[in-house]
């Protein structure tokens, strides 16, 4: 038998196949568009979503017709998706990375002061979904008065499949319209937004089973079981599930378009200041994370729009024979900043260049201010007292070794690589087993199918050097982006 993991990326679709014993058999991956019809604005067609993963699907089960038993997802999160009383789509997708929503966020924070962190664990930003459709209800009301559903991106593609309206817990998270804690809509907030709970998906566990497959497009496929459709989740959750992140202690760090570092715990730990994103995790728990809006969108645009190049290895190459430099600095911020800054106005910046440099200097800068940035949140993550013993990388930038040690020197913890590096998509086979009863709950699948097999570990000199040079990185954001 054969499981399915979709994962909606913001520049692509991946989709891939594993057999019951987690062996990955086949892998496809489609690309769609990404608008930017204003300054600040990122946006999507979810009928490119679908069209695109439908494409995808065609092609992935071919040989395995007879086989495929269950369908799950990972999903680019706290999208707008709105659906009129035909299931049309209303207007485009607005985006996680769209920051167009900083005064409804400004609104929404003075309006409940400390108390949104009670009632969603959360604080309002610009990137999360809610204060998008207080936006879409001040600047465009006939397109809110249409609203029948309100959904996220990858639920759009559950109800195209199974004609079911639902979201899991995980990607809800970051709607601002959850009580995280009690896993459930959070009235309060709903009222807020005008927004009434029939035009909300159902809630389940990203685990659980939502419907079957669509008769005719199970024909299209020529598949011959019902297939279950699984919820799913957002991507860090189920991408920390596709790495194994869901005990106390191994942190995941997705190094995607977003920089992400996640911490998962049995209870919902929600930091005074919302300095971080409580959110339910995929497996029945809590987690806490910090996002960095351009982890690998930092290095992509050096490498393919300033150097003009798609040779990454190379410039990895020469960024690994670059000396260390205490002086030379990246600022991350080329959208703007979520954690910790949460300012949708930050800038980027390159500092502290000589005659000398070479472009692997550059690069080498580059990772480190990017790295530094995740280390950001972890410094906040330890001082919340969250345990953390190891962490697990995943994400395009993960797969470089020189990275992956650069990770272990700046966070001073040891970096392990695991046999499954696909992140969000295996995640999401991985729940779609869940929800086929072949494992008992997500921990035991993750702690079957998942293994470490080799460890980065700090290097001393190293680590005291960018300990040195972190102290440099945190002082210059106030300087620059005042
Ligand atoms: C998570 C977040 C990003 C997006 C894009 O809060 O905004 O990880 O889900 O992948």
């Amino acid at each position: 038998m054969v499981y399915i993991g979709i994962d909606l990326g913001t520049s692509s679709v991946k989709l891939l196949l594993i057999d019951d014993k987690g062996k990955i058999k086949k892998e496809v991956s489609k690309e769609y568009p990404l608008y930017y019809p204003q300054e600040n604005w990122s946006e999507q067609n979810p009928e490119e979503w679908y069209d695109k993963t439908f494409e995808g699907l065609k092609e992935l089960v071919i040989g395995y017709e007879d086989e495929v038993k269950a369908i799950s997802f990972s999903g680019q999160m706290h999208g707008l998706v709105l659906l009129d009383a035909e299931d049309k789509i209303i207007r485009p997708a607005i985006l996680w990375c769209d920051q167009r929503t900083s005064l409804e966020c400004d609104e929404i924070n003075s309006y409940f002061g400390k108390d949104i962190l009670k009632l969603t664990g959360n604080v309002a930003l610009t990137g999360f979904t809610a204060p998008k459709i207080l936006w879409v209800k001040k600047n465009e009301p006939e397109n809110f008065e249409k609203i029948k559903k309100i959904l996220l991106p990858k639920d759009y593609l559950v109800f195209k499949l199974s004609g079911i309206y639902s979201t899991d817990v995980s990607d809800a998270s970051g709607m601002l319209l959850l009580d995280v804690e009690n896993r459930k809509w959070s009235k309060k907030m709903l009222d807020f937004f005008n927004v009434r709970e029939d035009q909300l998906p159902k809630l389940f566990e990203s685990y659980e089973v939502v419907g079957t497959l669509k008769e005719n497009l199970k024909d299209k496929l020529n598949l011959r079981n019902d297939i279950k459709i699984v919820a799913g989740g957002g991507d860090q959750a189920v991408g920390a599930i596709g790495v194994g992140a869901v005990k106390e202690g191994v942190l995941s760090v997705a190094l995607g378009t977003s920089g992400v570092v996640f911490a998962s715990s049995s209870k919902c730990v929600v930091d005074k200041e919302g300095r971080l994103h409580s959110f339910c995790h995929g497996n029945g728990e809590y987690h806490q994370m910090g996002v960095m809006l351009s982890a690998a969108a930092s290095l992509k645009w050096w490498v393919e729009d300033i150097e003009k190049t798609i040779d990454y290895n190379r410039l990895l190459l020469e960024a690994e024979e670059a000396n260390f430099d205490k002086n030379l600095h990246f600022l991350p911020y080329l959208m703007g900043e979520r954690t910790p800054h949460n300012n949708p106005f930050a800038r980027g910046s390159l500092t502290g260049l000589n005659i000398q440099h070479k472009r692997g200097d550059i690069t080498r800068g580059i990772l480190e201010g990017i790295t530094f940035g995740l280390k950001d949140t972890l410094e906040i993550i330890k001082d919340m007292n969250i345990d953390v013993k190891s962490v697990r990388v995943s994400g395009g930038g993960a797969k470089s070794e020189f990275w992956q040690q650069m990770i272990a020197n700046i966070f001073e913890v040891n970096v392990d690589v695991v046999n499954s590096t696909e992140g969000p998509a295996y995640g999401a086979a991985i729940l779609a087993m869940v929800g086929d009863g072949i494992y008992k709950d997500v921990n035991t699948a993750c702690s079957t199918l998942i293994k470490v097999v080799s460890s980065k570990v700090p290097n001393k000199t190293l680590e005291k050097k960018y300990r040195e040079k972190y102290e440099i990185f945190k002082k210059l954001y106030p300087l620059l982006n005042s």
